[in-house]
């Protein structure tokens, strides 16, 4: 029992965003190519060139077995074009390597062009319930201020730590259940509720122990200077 997690898990259930399209799947396939498609761009302008991309790619099979002056089309306008040339290079190395079945291992899934740690860790925590966690900005400053962290995230070795802290708040039980909500419920409360702006901790499902909000360190917290 987490008072974090269970309360972040109901919360998601409850409160958070439901019923975009790469919700309502665990096929690895559908979520890495949301997921690339959400690294640099916003839910609304990607809705669109999701749905196009995948009834000519329904498959990583048929992604694979394109050319890439297949590939680029589509994602014309979305910027960011290494994003899709390292996607069908991804595709291409599931296929040789994998077996055509995305890993659910995030070491493995981390090995594909164009997927970060945090990336590997959310295709695993969505798709295979794997207890690990994201750690994008939003969450580093969820983070930052639940546990009032007060070291500066420019350096790789606050990073570092924060994220082992992070990890260590994870669901401990029941990941295939709890964890596609956990990795949700993070993404929505950074978005929705601790924002960067403002904090609304009115609406936050953790401010009860959260540090910052405790020591009135929302507005300072993450720091971060310029490097
Ligand atoms: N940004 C990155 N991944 C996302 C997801 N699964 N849902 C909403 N926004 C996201």
């Amino acid at each position: 029992m987490s008072f974090f997690s269970d309360r972040l898990v109901a919360w998601q259930r409850s409160s958070g965003r439901h019923g975009l399209p790469w919700q309502n799947t665990r096929d690895p396939y559908r979520v890495w190519l949301s997921e690339i498609m959400l690294q640099q761009t916003q839910v609304k302008t990607v809705l669109g060139y999701y749905a196009r991309f995948l009834e000519v790619f329904p498959s990583v099979d048929a992604l694979a077995h394109a050319s890439v002056d297949e590939v680029m089309p589509l994602w014309s306008g979305l910027g960011y074009y290494s994003r899709a040339r390292n996607l069908h290079r991804a595709a291409q190395m599931v296929v040789a390597q994998f077996n055509g079945q995305f890993p659910s291992d995030p070491d493995l899934l981390v090995q594909l062009p164009g997927v970060g740690r945090s990336t590997a860790h959310a295709i695993a925590a969505f798709c295979f319930g794997v207890q690990r966690s994201i750690f994008d900005a939003n969450v580093q400053r969820v983070m930052a201020r639940y546990l009032g962290f007060e070291e500066d995230l420019a350096s790789a070795s606050a990073i570092k730590t924060l994220w082992a802290k992070a990890e260590a708040l994870v669901p401990k039980q029941d990941g295939v259940n709890a964890m596609p909500a956990y990795t949700q419920g993070l993404m929505d409360l950074g978005a929705t509720v601790c924002t960067s702006k403002r904090a609304h901790c009115g609406a936050c499902p953790v401010a009860g122990d959260c540090q910052a909000r405790l020591k009135q360190l929302t507005h300072v917290l993450p720091r971060k200077t310029r490097k």
